[in-house]
């Protein structure tokens, strides 16, 4: 009998399908995933795969996003419910009320927000180019939505621009506080701290790198350091003792974990494989303005 990783394979191969999982999903997909990033590498994947079928292991706005990006592809989510809390902590109202307090000023939005939101923002981002994105803008202020950490780190970053954010926030990240870095730094005084822009800014300020989670991994991976207290989802501390396990990776503290990142199970995606179900569609008049925002963001990422 076949295991259920041959199965999958084996029904990759005859429907023409492939496999994208975000960092944090469990890391048994990555046994049948045929690519494994963060955000911005995902969605430059679906943007120009070959495939028939895209398999999204990740939560919904990354499927969504993909279909608007691929609209002639079929885009299925394993678990139609893992949705992106801190996605859903804006509405198209919501932003509307926003976007009228402040008038005129260029609107950047985080990858993690709905189709709608996106048809009403000039550009989108994600943690690995927020900041370039919100530079290339070229102006004096920005609105960001739905992360007002990830707005705030990037103020920082730029020191002359004022990013005027929301109040949305990733509850996953938003766990770890500044006594747990320095509770682990005593721990263990040699390991260099890594953490996601998605941290409090108070968080952030006192890690060694920040990036997104492609960008923790590769820094982890060029670092001739030896030791790495991980301020991020559990998945990326799996991923990265999996690959380098000659080197140590400390979670930053227990329990960093992403619900809806981690519904997805092997069988799960066996099954949207064998039923196409799940699909994700998006309105043609939503995604017809929100490819734009998506578009501008991809090619300024270049
Ligand atoms: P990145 O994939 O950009 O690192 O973002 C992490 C995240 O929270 C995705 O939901
Ligand atoms: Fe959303 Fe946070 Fe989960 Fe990422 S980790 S999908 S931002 S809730």
């Amino acid at each position: 009998m076949d295991t259920i990783v041959e199965r999958i394979k084996k029904l990759k191969r005859e429907k023409n399908a492939v496999i994208l999982a975000h960092c944090y999903q469990p890391v048994e997909i990555d046994l049948v995933a045929d690519y494994v990033g963060d955000s911005l590498y995902l969605s430059q994947v679906a943007a120009k795969t070959d495939a028939e079928i895209i398999v999204f292991a990740g939560v919904f706005f990354m499927a969504q996003t993909a279909k608007i990006l691929s609209p002639n592809k079929k885009v299925l989510l394993p678990q139609i419910h893992a949705g992106c809390r801190m996605a859903d902590m804006i509405d198209y109202k919501q932003l509307l009320e926003f976007k009228s307090k402040h008038a005129g000023i260029p609107v950047v939005c985080y990858v993690n927000s709905t189709a709608e939101v996106k048809s009403e923002c000039d550009m989108c981002c994600t943690s690995s180019n927020a900041v370039k994105i919100v530079k290339s803008l070229n102006a004096p202020k920005i609105l960001f939505l739905p992360d007002t950490y990830l707005g705030k780190w990037v103020e920082k970053q730029l020191g002359n621009v004022e990013v005027i954010t929301y109040p949305g926030f990733c509850p996953t990240h938003l766990h770890i506080r500044p006594e747990d870095i320095t509770n682990a730094r005593k721990q263990h005084p040699e390991a260099l701290v890594l953490a996601h822009p998605e941290c409090h800014n108070s968080v952030s300020q006192m890690a060694d790198y920040v990036g997104s989670t492609t960008g923790i991994m590769k820094f982890a991976k060029e670092s001739s350091n030896k030791s790495f207290i991980i301020a991020t989802e559990q998945g990326v501390v799996d991923r990265l003792k999996r690959d380098y396990p000659e080197k140590e990776f400390i979670p930053v503290k227990d329990n960093i974990i992403c619900p809806n990142m981690k519904m997805t199970s092997l069988e799960d995606v066996l099954q949207v494989l064998e039923n196409e179900n799940n699909e994700i569609n998006v309105d043609a008049e939503i995604a017809k303005k929100a490819v734009k925002c998506i578009d501008r963001m991809l090619e300024a990422s270049k």
